[in-house]
C-alpha cells in the first residue's frame, strides 16, 4: 500500500507555498488600500501564518493549528473592513502568485477555486470604509 500523496504534494510541497505567498505578499506591500489594514508594519509574520495555514489546508504540516489553534478563518478576519473593494485586490495578488506558481491546469484550477470561494467568504461589510466592524459599526468619516 502507498500513501496517497496529499495536494500539497502534487504541487511541489513547501517550497511551492512559500514562494505562493512571497508574491503574494510582494503585491500586497504595492496596494495602498491592502497595505494599511496589517497590523504589523513588516508582512513576514502574516504570510509565514498563511502559509502555514494553507499548507495545513492542503494536506502538509499542520503547524498552523499547532501554534494558531482552529482557523475560524471569518472571526479572526471581523476586525478588518473586508468589502467587495478589498477582496478584489487580494484575489488580484493572489492571481500574480497563482500565474507565478506555473501549475499544471487542473491544479490550478483546483487552488483558484478554493481561494475565490474563500475570499467571498471573508468579506464581513458592504458599507463603505470607515464604516463597519472595523470601526465598531460607527462611521468615522
Ligand atoms: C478577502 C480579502 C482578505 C483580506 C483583505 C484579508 C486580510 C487579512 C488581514 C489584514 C490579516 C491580519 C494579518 C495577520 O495575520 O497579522 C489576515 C490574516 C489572515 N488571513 Fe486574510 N484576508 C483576506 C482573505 C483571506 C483568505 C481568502 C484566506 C484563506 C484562504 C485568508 C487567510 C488568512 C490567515 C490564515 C490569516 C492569519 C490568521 C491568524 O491569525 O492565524 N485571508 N487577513
Amino acid at each position: 500500500m502507498t500513501e496517497p500523496v496529499s495536494f500539497y504534494d502534487e504541487i511541489g510541497g513547501h517550497a511551492t507555498f512559500q514562494r505562493l505567498v512571497e508574491v503574494f505578499y510582494r503585491e500586497v506591500a504595492l496596494d495602498p488600500v491592502l497595505k494599511p489594514m496589517y497590523p504589523e508594519e513588516d508582512l513576514g509574520p502574516a504570510a509565514d501564518r498563511l502559509r502555514m495555514f494553507l499548507e495545513q489546508y492542503w494536506g502538509g504540516p499542520t503547524t498552523y493549528g499547532e501554534q494558531r489553534g482552529h482557523p475560524r478563518l471569518r472571526m479572526r478576519h471581523m476586525p478588518f473592513h473586508v468589502d467587495p473593494d478589498a477582496r478584489d485586490r487580494w484575489l488580484r495578488c493572489m492571481r500574480a502568485a497563482v500565474d507565478d506558481a506555473r501549475l499544471p491546469p487542473i491544479q490550478e484550477a483546483t487552488l483558484w477555486d478554493y481561494l475565490e470561494r474563500a475570499a467571498h467568504a471573508m468579506v464581513n461589510t458592504f458599507e463603505p470604509s470607515g464604516i463597519g466592524p472595523d470601526a465598531g459599526g460607527r462611521p468615522t468619516l
